[in-house]
């Protein structure tokens, strides 16, 4: 079975698009669709790296072991909040801590606001370093609004039904490219 790595990009204490993260890794169990894993930033609770790892002298076994995932994943989605019509620090120093791993992976974004526009206005700038770090960014996206009235803490939706069918037009294009990919990780 394919393994799908979720990356949850949030690392505040009150954090709220986790619930997204959640919501993915049981729906993709939930459908039998991919073998999950969430890789979470805020228990990674990665310093500001000074490096890539490659350069890294003695890199931790936390830094190495998110290495491993991306590399062994055979695709990803990143749920990330806006902060600021951007992407938060956190993520940002995720990616930029790698280089080869991302080369062709498929990866897809899910966007997460507490506002009524989904986090759409990260988009563009996200999709341009996925399109720098060589990834396979897909063109579809799950777009969030108002995260706290739509899901529960435990990523539980409001609206099971009209979630999952966003949800699997969503993955349909992740797995596609997957299959697409057949990458020997
Ligand atoms: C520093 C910061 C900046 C934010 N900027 C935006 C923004 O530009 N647009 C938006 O819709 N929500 C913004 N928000 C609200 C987030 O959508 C909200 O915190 C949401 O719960 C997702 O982030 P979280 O997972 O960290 O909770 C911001 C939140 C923070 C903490």
């Amino acid at each position: 079975m394919q393994h799908i790595s979720i990356i949850s990009s949030s690392v505040r204490p009150d954090r709220q698009s986790h619930r997204v993260a959640l919501y993915f890794k049981n729906y993709l169990t939930e459908n039998n669709v991919a073998n999950v894993d969430i890789l979470d930033l805020k228990e990674y609770d990665f310093p500001i790296f000074t490096e890539t790892l490659k350069r890294q002298i003695n890199p931790s076994r936390e830094a190495l072991e998110f290495a491993k995932k991306i590399k062994s994943s055979h695709g990803i989605i990143m749920v990330t909040p806006e902060y600021n019509g951007s992407y938060p620090a956190s993520l940002k120093n995720a990616i930029d801590l790698l280089y080869d791993e991302w080369r062709h992976k498929p990866v897809a974004i899910a966007t997460v606001s507490t506002g009524p526009f989904g986090g759409s206005q990260m988009l563009l700038s996200l999709q341009f370093i996925l399109w720098k770090m060589k990834t396979w960014s897909i063109t579809e996206i799950f777009s969030v609004p108002n995260v706290l009235q739509n899901y529960d803490e435990t990523g539980k939706p409001t609206n099971k039904a009209a979630t999952d069918k966003l949800a699997e037009a969503f993955i349909k294009e992740l797995m596609w490219c997957v299959k697409a990919n057949n990458s020997k990780i």
